[in-house]
Parts: structure tokens; C-alpha cells; sequence
């Protein structure tokens, strides 16, 4: 008998459920204004029921100027025109409840967006944001210090009335709350309660770790020469009192309820700062996004700009997170896309026609057999990839792209004094890893627009979805769709690819990335080929497959299962199962 007869970290339901993001702008539009909406949403219920969903997330749905789609919000406790109203969020809610799926919401609580900007002196709630004197610099009036925007330039504007900047790490409309004002925390709590009693099962907090600012705001360190702003996440991400909010909304509010709860935590690569708010006995958060991975192949100073990455890179990474505290309680988010990044398969697969089908597949293989909470994006089920390199500038909607582009722009204008600079090698960035790929609408079937919308799409749709939509997929027992839904089923059926422990197998094997998952006396052996062309390994070195059945692969069955080698074909994934007490069962 093998020594962990249960997971150190007990069993939990948000533990082991299948998350799905949806982008409701973009997933399916109910009264053809061209963009989704909540009864969208409802309508496809079943097509997630089907896919095997315990949860559905929402981004968010909250009334909002749309200057960043929606995070940044203006009413928290209302929805949108354009989503519907409180009405449609309560059938929806029954809808999904009635199938037997929780409701999941995305929240932001570290900005608001005031509908009207009355910044006067004595409005009550303007300690309720971040307002500091603007310095003298030469006679000139420069922001309270140098930190720059997320979407570029000063992260401070400046208030003609009152004389005084306001904070804003984002966009200028998403003005950062002062969280050290207990009156902004107990607004929080009160927001939260709304949901819950209105019957929501968890949130998925936005930057949560960017809520508390280090004391006196003090200028951040120049790293990029080119520009006065500077990046300053050091002086705002996990900040001095964060850990202490948190553990106050967890009890005020989370603890006197079953609910999931997800952080998100970019700028943080440290392990051991997202622990703090993960371990169970800190009592905060359920889980956190960190964004290693996500990270991986771009550059420090822009995610929107392709960095070649390696499979050892990739393996290193997820080998860290798997193994992370485990025997402390820490759980993991298992996730490879969402809202803000581009599509996996063109990032981390094959997105040609040839391998595109097989590497999602592949992808589909890695996330279904790693611990911790899985998460699916909306479109990820049907292998969507990015939008082609032909697209131009004018289809990038987000304001990060946008921003981005201006700011590399004017850079070269001013180095090459003409109006008329080259920008096609960041067209080709933005084609890679701009989060516009990831906001197309879906694509249901092969009608005008994919089935979106029966009006103009907000955004363009992809131009394969006439043979690359869900219709398609659902009918055909090989496609991308109906793997996942085959593996999530395994995954339900195998805890060990759940709350197993991980080991890295063929460590310095540049194409195939394998490892073994144990949990109790169940073992499971993943093997994946990242490449298109054939790897062989000795399979002895996987463990003893000969004493394992197949329980998942991407292609069928092959010549050499059993033999002395193991050829893997392009983008090639098979997992195995060997039971200690029933050895010898047959492979297939
Ligand atoms: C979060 C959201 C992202 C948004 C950003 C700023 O990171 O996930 O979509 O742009 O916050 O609002
Ligand atoms: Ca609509």
C-alpha cells in the first residue's frame, strides 16, 4: 500500500469542479444589438451542462462606461443595459441551478467608476479614492510620483477642481478605492452580501492583490529608460496591509458561506507571496490565478509582445506549481487561457490546419491531468484560435492593444522624426498575444457571423468559423469538443488526476513533456509530445506500463503500446492508469 492514503489537502467541491469562463459580450447575443447577453446565456445552458460544467463564471456584468469591457464598473449591484437586468441574472441563476451548475461572479473590487465624477472637496466619499497634491518639478506640475499605468501613461489624473490627482493603475475611469478607509471595505462586504443573498455561489475577485499601496507612495524604480512612467507593481502588488483585508472579508463575509473563491494576482511571480493567501489556515481565499505560465512568452516589459519560450521553461513552471506547499494545503488554479490572453493552441500548440485539431487535444490532455481546479475558457472546448496576421489594427478593440500601439507609435515618430513609422513587427506581436483573440465572439455554427448574433457583431468573428463552430463539433465524435467533454469525464472518474501528487518524469526531454500523478494505490501517467515531429523514449523510464491500462489519448491506438519503445506522433498525448491491487489489466 502506498503511503497517502487520502490528498493532504481535504476533499472539497470547488476543489474538484469544472469552471467555465464566459465573456458574456462575446458568447451569445439574444436580441441581436450584436452583443451576448444574459439571456444569451441561458440559452446555452445545456450546451454546458452537456460539456460536463459544474460552474459557470461571468466576467463582469455590472452597469460600465465599457472603458476596459466592463471591469471597470460604475453601479456593483446592478447589470447592464446591454447584459440585461437583475430579472434575466435571476432566471439565469435558476437556470443554472436547475441543472445542477453554481453561478460563479467576476467582481471588482479595487476600483469604482462614479457615474457622476463630483470630485468637491467635501463630497464625503472622496476618501474614498486615492488623491494626493500634484509635486512642482522646474516650475512644472508633475503626478504625485512616477507610477505608470497598466494601459500606459501616468497612473494619476488630474482633478481641475480640487487641485489634486486621483489614482488610477488601470484606465483613467477605473479610479483605485482606498481600501485603509474602513468605510470602503464595509461597502465591499455589503456588495458581496447583495450577491450572495440574491444567490450566488463565489466570485472571482479582479486584482485582488493590488488593494493595499505601500505607505507614502513613494516614486518607483526607473527600469525603462525610454519614458518617465514607470512600471511600480513592487510599490502596489501584495502590499503592506492586503493580507489583513482579506482575512477580515473572509470573516465578515466568506466564512458564513459554502462559496468559491478565486483571486486573481498578477505582477507576482514569487511562490511564497501567493501562498499567504491560499493556505488554509490563513483563512482568505480558496485559490489564486498566478500568472507564470501565462507570462512565459512575453517579455517584462509588455505582455502584448511574443518572447520565444522553450518546453523546459513550460515544464519547470508547472512542475513548481504542482508541487507548491502541497502538504501544507495549498491548491492550485489549473488554467492556459481567459479573457486576457490569447488563444492556447496558437501559443502553445499548432494552430495550422494540419496540427490544430490534435495539439488542442494535447492541451486538453495537460490540463485534465494537472491538481487543482480547472478552469476552461469560453471557445477553448472547440480548439478556438487567434485571428489571422491579415487582420488590422482597427479589429483590436481593447484598450490595452490600442494604447499599447500608440505609445510604440509616437516612441518611433520621435526617434525617426516622420509621421509614417514601420509598425507591422507589432502587428505581428499583437497576432500572436493580444487578448483581442481571446474576445471574438463564439463560434455556434456555420451561419452569418457564427450563429452569434443575427445583427452586426460587436466584434468581428473569426474567419474560419463557416467549418470551425460548435455545431460542427457536437456532431462529430473526433472533434475538439467532444474530447474535452470525454476528458472531463475522465477526469471525474480518476481523483488522482485531481488531488494526486506530481513528479516530473524525462526532465531534459526537450519535446515530451511526462509525469506521473499518485494518489492512495491509483498512479496515472501522462505523456505529451510538444512537437510536430515523432519522439521516441524508452517507456521504462514513464514507470511500468505494462501493469497500466489507457485511459485517455489523443489519437488511437497505436502498434507499439506495450513494446520496448514508445514512439510518440506530432503533438502525440496518452495518459495511463495502473491500479496497484488489480495489476495486469489489458491495454487498449
Ligand atoms: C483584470 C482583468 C482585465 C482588466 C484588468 C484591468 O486584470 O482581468 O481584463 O483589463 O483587470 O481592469
Ligand atoms: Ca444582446
Amino acid at each position: 500500500m502506498l503511503a497517502h492514503p487520502d490528498p493532504p489537502s481535504p476533499r472539497a467541491w470547488w476543489k474538484s469542479a469544472i469552471i467555465y469562463q464566459i465573456y458574456p459580450t462575446s458568447f451569445f447575443d439574444s436580441n441581436g444589438d450584436g452583443i451576448g447577453d444574459l439571456n444569451g446565456i441561458h440559452a446555452k445552458l445545456d450546451y454546458l451542462k452537456d460539456l460536463g460544467v459544474d460552474v459557470v463564471w461571468l466576467s463582469p456584468i455590472y452597469c460600465s462606461p465599457l472603458a476596459d469591457m466592463g471591469y471597470d464598473i460604475s453601479d456593483y449591484r446592478n447589470i447592464d443595459p446591454r447584459y440585461g437586468t437583475l430579472e434575466d441574472w435571476d432566471n439565469l441563476l435558476q437556470g443554472a441551478h436547475q441543472r445542477g451548475m453554481k453561478l460563479m461572479l467576476g467582481h471588482r473590487f479595487s476600483s469604482f467608476t462614479p457615474v457622476n465624477h463630483t470630485s468637491d472637496e467635501d463630497n464625503p466619499k472622496r476618501d474614498w479614492y486615492i488623491w494626493r497634491p500634484g509635486k512642482q518639478v522646474d516650475g512644472k506640475r508633475l503626478p504625485p510620483n512616477n507610477w505608470k499605468s497598466v494601459f500606459q501613461g501616468s497612473a494619476w489624473d488630474y482633478d481641475e477642481n480640487t487641485k489634486e490627482y486621483y489614482l488610477h493603475l488601470y484606465v483613467s475611469k477605473q479610479p483605485d478605492l482606498n481600501w485603509d478607509n474602513p468605510d470602503v471595505r464595509d461597502a465591499v462586504w455589503d456588495v458581496m452580501r447583495f450577491w450572495i443573498n440574491r444567490g450566488c455561489d463565489g466570485f472571482r475577485m479582479d486584482v485582488i492583490n493590488i488593494i493595499s499601496k505601500v505607505e507614502g507612495l513613494p516614486d518607483a524604480l526607473v527600469v525603462d529608460t525610454s519614458q518617465y512612467y514607470q512600471s511600480a507593481s513592487m510599490h502596489f502588488a501584495n502590499g503592506p496591509r492586503v493580507h489583513e483585508y482579506i482575512k477580515q472579508m473572509h470573516a465578515e463575509v466568506l466564512s458564513k458561506y459554502d462559496l468559491i473563491t478565486v483571486g486573481e494576482t498578477p505582477f507576482t511571480h514569487d511562490a511564497s507571496q501567493l501562498a499567504a493567501y491560499v493556505l488554509p489556515q490563513n483563512k482568505e481565499l480558496n485559490m489564486v490565478f498566478n500568472f507564470e505560465l501565462m507570462d512565459l512568452d512575453s517579455p517584462d516589459y509588455s505582455p502584448l509582445v511574443r518572447k520565444a519560450w522553450t518546453l523546459a521553461e513550460f515544464k519547470d513552471v508547472i512542475r513548481r506549481w504542482q508541487q507548491f506547499k502541497r502538504d501544507e494545503g495549498y491548491w492550485n488554479t489549473v488554467f492556459i487561457e481567459n479573457h486576457d490572453h490569447a488563444r492556447s493552441v496558437s501559443r502553445f500548440g499548432n494552430d495550422s490546419n494540419e496540427w490544430r485539431a490534435i495539439s488542442a487535444k494535447m492541451l486538453c490532455i495537460l490540463e485534465v491531468t494537472l491538481t487543482g481546479t480547472l478552469y476552461i475558457y469560453q471557445g477553448q472546448e472547440l480548439g478556438l484560435r487567434n485571428f489571422p496576421r491579415s487582420w488590422g489594427l482597427e479589429e483590436y478593440k481593447d484598450v490595452a492593444s490600442q494604447n499599447y500601439y500608440n505609445l510604440v507609435r509616437v516612441q518611433r515618430q520621435k526617434a525617426e522624426g516622420r509621421e509614417d513609422v514601420d509598425m507591422s513587427d507589432l502587428l505581428d506581436h499583437f497576432q500572436q498575444k493580444a487578448r483581442d483573440h481571446a474576445r471574438t465572439p463564439m463560434q455556434w455554427d456555420s451561419s452569418p457571423n457564427g450563429g452569434f448574433t443575427t445583427g452586426e457583431p460587436w466584434m468581428r468573428v473569426n474567419d474560419d468559423y463557416a467549418n470551425w463552430n460548435a455545431a460542427a463539433q457536437l456532431q462529430d465524435p473526433d472533434s475538439v469538443y467532444a474530447f474535452w467533454k470525454h476528458a472531463i469525464e475522465v477526469r471525474r472518474q480518476h481523483d488522482v488526476l485531481v488531488y494526486g501528487s506530481f513528479e516530473l518524469k524525462l526532465p531534459e526531454h526537450q519535446q515530451v513533456f511526462a509525469y506521473t500523478r499518485v494518489l492512495g494505490d491509483s498512479e496515472a501517467i501522462v505523456v505529451m509530445n510538444f512537437g510536430v515531429n515523432e519522439a521516441e523514449i524508452d517507456p521504462a523510464r514513464l514507470g511500468d506500463l505494462d501493469a497500466c491500462r489507457s485511459i485517455l489519448r489523443n489519437y488511437g491506438a497505436s502498434r507499439d503500446d506495450g513494446g520496448r519503445r514508445l514512439n510518440l506522433r506530432g503533438y502525440e498525448g496518452r495518459v495511463y492508469l495502473k491500479q496497484v491491487f488489480s495489476p495486469g489489466c489489458a491495454q487498449n
